[in-house]
């Protein structure tokens, strides 16, 4: 195969490729919890959240298909499979059980933000350690959209604080006195 020509030593372009792969394996762990929570919500907010984590699902399968193709465009290969995804991923599944709305919520912010903190780590490797501002600037847009996401999700359980541990408190309620 004759090799790329773009600018980038071989460590440069293998270690870009190690980070979009990264990004790729968490981008997947993500749409698989989106998906499982736009199933399984209920309560008040079903629509709103069920449509929303539609929307979503559809902004990260886009997201994986960049992620790996830009893999490519580097001479690289994506992972692409279930046990690579696992292997290369951060975020954390929560196996078998169905969490509440808002712990669904919660655990989503975690989620992104944590993806989000990646990101922004991986942008500073891209540009300082490995010169390649083209994929830089791409993960900088992928993590504007995690953080739009975030916010979206953060918007559903306002006034709630979010414990280290993901869990959702409540604000203290005002007390109605009784008549
Ligand atoms: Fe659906």
């Amino acid at each position: 195969m004759r090799k790329l020509n773009i600018g980038l030593t071989e460590e440069q372009r293998q270690g870009v490729i190690g980070l979009l792969n990264r990004d790729l394996s968490n981008a997947y762990l993500l749409l698989i919890k989106t998906k499982k929570y736009h199933w399984d919500v209920v309560g008040p907010q079903f629509r709103s959240l069920h449509q929303m984590w539609e929307e979503h699902y559809q902004a990260l399968t886009e997201n994986i298909d960049s992620l790996a193709e830009r893999v490519r465009m580097l001479g690289g290969y994506p992972v692409g499979t279930a046990q690579g995804f696992l292997e290369n991923a951060s975020i954390e599944e929560h196996g078998g059980d169905v969490p509440t709305a808002e712990q669904m919520v919660s655990n989503l912010v975690g989620d992104h933000e944590q993806v989000i903190r990646n990101l922004r780590d991986h942008v500073d490797q891209c540009s300082e350690s490995f010169h390649d501002e083209g994929t830089a600037d791409f993960l900088t847009g992928l993590m504007e959209q995690h953080e739009e996401m975030a916010w979206m999700l953060r918007s559903f359980i306002e006034g709630q604080s979010i414990q280290p541990d993901g869990q959702t408190s409540a604000e203290p309620k005002l007390t109605v006195a009784a008549n």
